[in-house]
């Protein structure tokens, strides 16, 4: 039973004092205004421009136009009580080529942004690296170039340089996993690359750039600013422990273990060696400038990935994980979102359980939410299944803080709808909804329910409502 003082009638499962509150977005899936005030192209730009690459062939413009719908957007995230706001900064509106010269029109609208957000009390969370490659770097081979590390912390350097004297919090980069094997294994996620051990060479100079540009930026860093890494984790559900092993080699450990200064783990070495010498790319020095310490580690998580042990042990497993074989990926079990991804909010809390074990520093929710296809009725939406996810998962993150991980803070992806990657606008995520012909903003019940939580600082401990 809930009634509209929640203090009074409704059991609540609160949430440390301080825990961060917030929502999340990316430049390219809502900013629009590809070609504006000197923004060069990125690999998105590019991808989306072949066919057949993104559903229904979209392409970043106008998505959510919020690079002009920024000071109403930050209005509706004051008015759902957000503490911070993570997005990410566009590369190549700050430098066009991805090295060289820098654009003022990008560092200024950046500019507004957080002037916009610090001036409502809303603590910018920067991400450096969400996907958007200046397209000049994939011509001179992209991620599988050791260069693009290097022009990374070169990047890092400017934009840290610019906003840092308002800007605290400080990600690098968002999945490398997703950088790497979307992009150059499977091809599914631009720059639309097939080629496996190409893809091993990307993930290492993708966290070479990591630590390149953590490494520039503590040498300009204030004492307050504070510096992350956001992985996404795969939360395995396997019987076959070989099975669930080698899939946990290549989304977790592979990027968890150099970071914690561990090196790359020998079985996923020796797993993807048939490949050939991937690892090759590793230089001496590589692996110190990877394991230099962050401040907390963002954890995405949307839902577990089941697997068995594939019948034949050399059978290639299908999937972005470039190397796997003997797996066999399983369907969904129970409930699943509008993409098709399971709904288990009880794996959450085994992987920060998990993480709580392996990771040395404070955790923070920098992703987690659901798909489902909205409907604007009567001016509302009703989106029961998203606010049942979205109470369901803060309750899984309540219960790994109750057994002791360092849990820091939660950001729902997403704030608003948006172009949700090769499903293009077909995926709706928001909290908030966005008519993509009129960009007409509508916060959905989900968002309701999410600004009494934070105005509360907990959930409920039954149902699904606050009051
Ligand atoms: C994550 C991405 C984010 C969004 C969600 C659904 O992998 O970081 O941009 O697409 O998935």
């Amino acid at each position: 039973m809930t009634t509209t003082d929640p203090a009074l009638d409704v059991d609540l499962l609160r949430f440390p004092p301080g825990f961060t509150w917030g929502a999340a977005t990316a430049a390219f899936q809502i900013e629009g205004a590809t070609t504006e005030d000197g923004r060069g192209p990125s690999i998105w730009d590019t991808f989306a421009a072949r066919p057949g690459a993104v559903l229904g062939g979209d392409t970043g413009d106008p998505a959510c136009d919020h690079y002009h719908r920024y000071a109403s957007d930050v209005e509706l995230m004051a008015s759902l009580g957000l503490g911070s706001y993570r997005f990410s900064l566009a590369w190549p509106r700050i430098q066009p080529l991805g090295s060289g010269p820098v654009e003022p029109r990008g560092l200024a609208f950046y500019d507004r942004l957080v002037d916009e957000l610090l001036g409502r009390g809303i603590q910018p969370v920067v991400t450096l690296y969400h996907w958007d490659l200046p397209q000049a770097l994939e011509d001179r081979g992209g991620w599988r170039d050791r260069d693009t590390a290097y022009r990374f912390a070169e990047y890092a350097q400017v934009a840290h340089a610019h906003l840092g004297d308002r800007v605290r919090e400080w990600t690098t980069l968002n999945e490398p996993w997703c950088s790497a094997f979307l992009g150059y294994a499977t091809g599914i996620h631009a720059p639309g690359v097939v080629d496996p051990k190409g893809s091993l060479e990307a993930a290492h100079h993708l966290l070479l750039g990591h630590g390149l540009a953590l490494r520039a930026m503590r040498e300009q860093a204030s004492a307050e600013h504070r510096f992350s890494v956001v992985l996404n984790f795969c939360a395995v559900i396997a019987e076959d422990e070989e099975a669930a092993r080698k899939v946990d080699g290549l989304q977790n450990r592979l990027f968890l273990d150099p970071l914690a200064g561990r090196g790359y783990p020998e079985d996923v070495l020796a797993d993807t060696a048939w490949l050939g010498d991937w690892a090759s790319v590793v230089r001496p020095g590589d692996l110190d400038a990877i394991a230099a310490p962050v401040d907390w580690m963002g954890v995405n998580y949307y839902s577990p990935t089941r697997v068995a042990r594939a019948e034949d042990p050399s059978v290639v497993a299908e999937g972005p994980f470039p190397g796997l074989r003997g797996v066999e990926f399983l369907p969904p079990e129970g409930e699943v979102t509008g993409f098709g991804w399971e709904v288990r909010a009880s794996a959450f809390t085994s992987l920060l359980r998990r993480l709580g074990r392996d990771v040395a520093v404070p955790l923070v929710i920098t992703e987690n939410g659901s798909a489902f296809p909205d409907e604007l009725v009567d001016g509302e939406v009703v989106d029961e299944r998203r606010t049942r996810y979205l109470v369901d998962h803060l309750r899984a993150v309540h219960a790994a803080i109750e057994a002791g991980v360092d849990v820091r803070g939660y950001f729902a992806w997403s704030l608003l709808d948006n172009f949700e990657w090769a499903a293009g606008y077909s995926q709706r995520f928001g909290v908030v909804h966005v008519d993509y012909a009129t960009q007409e903003r509508t916060v959905k019940r989900s968002g309701r329910v999410l600004a009494r939580v934070i105005g509360a600082n907990a959930v409920p401990a039954r149902g699904y409502d606050l009051g």
